[in-house]
């Protein structure tokens, strides 16, 4: 198993390739898309919106989190894995935050953690960064925030906002985060952001300019009804797709064209005759 590591992340910036990383939350989905060659798999707590039917991501919880990501771990043998941490698991205090930290790599064998937000959680970028363990900031639209926001909108297009997004991307960085990502922030903003940083950058709703780009695998394969968001882009429609083959395997068991005899189990006449007697 030869894993993917954060000098990759370091070296892909250098290079000019862009990286690659996609949302996954179990086994078997993980192991298709890491067989698929992504960079890396991203245990989002989007979970608690598209595996637990939530509207927000604050109730997801640390054994929400490490079961997920255990189960990505699992399936990603190349895939560098990183776990979301949850609201409020790092921001008690930078002792907590570190103990948080720690259980997503030890029992959700990621491979770091990500935590949204800049100059407010340097200090726990710090000290987790200091225990060995990989950092990815997060930074813009920040779904936990979603109460101080007033909802999903597009941070930074004021002078005030982009001016606090890129100094928030500047202490990401010298908190010592490996990666940070930008989430729904004007492309010309992302831009600035992934000039003005060494670490790469890696956008969802940032634009053409990022190092990096992430999708939820819900969105990029199209398993929702409606409308995807403006950002991302349906790269299939797996919802049509699952929604026939359901509707076939109905037709069939209920007027009974499946199982049919090469699904079955043969056993010798006689035994059954035995058993009728
Ligand atoms: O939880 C998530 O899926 C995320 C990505 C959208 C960046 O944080
Ligand atoms: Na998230």
């Amino acid at each position: 198993k030869s894993k993917f590591s954060v000098d990759f992340f370091a070296r892909r910036k250098d290079e000019n390739k862009k990286i690659s990383m996609l949302t996954a939350y179990d086994y078997s989905t993980a192991k298709i898309f890491d067989e698929a060659g992504v960079d890396a798999l991203l245990v989002g707590d989007s979970l608690g919106m598209v595996m637990q039917g939530l509207d927000s991501t604050l109730e997801v919880t640390m054994e929400d989190m490490i079961y997920h990501c255990s189960c990505v771990s699992r399936g990603a043998d190349r895939a560098f894995v990183v776990g979301d941490m949850p609201f409020l698991s790092y921001h008690i205090s930078v002792e907590e935050s570190v103990r948080n930290a720690g259980r997503l790599i030890q029992h959700g064998k990621a491979n770091a953690v990500k935590l949204e937000g800049g100059i407010n959680v340097s200090d726990k970028i710090k000290a987790i960064v200091d225990a060995q363990i990989p950092v990815m900031g997060h930074i813009g639209l920040t779904p936990q925030s979603v109460n101080v926001f007033g909802g999903f909108k597009v941070q930074g297009k004021d002078y005030s906002r982009a001016k606090a997004v890129l100094e928030d991307a500047i202490a990401v960085e010298e908190a010592g985060a490996f990666a940070v990502v930008l989430e729904g922030i004007p492309e010309k903003l992302a831009k600035l952001i992934s000039e003005t940083i060494s670490i790469p950058t890696i956008g969802i709703g940032a634009g053409r300019y990022c190092d990096g780009q992430v999708l939820v695998m819900h969105d990029l394969l199209g398993l929702f009804s409606g409308q995807s968001p403006k950002f991302s882009k349906k790269y299939a429609d797996l919802r049509s797709v699952m929604e026939n083959a359901v509707k076939g395997y109905i037709e069939e068991v209920t007027s009974g064209d499946f199982p049919e005899s090469k699904h079955t189990f043969s056993m010798e006449d006689k035994i059954i005759d035995e058993l009728k007697e």
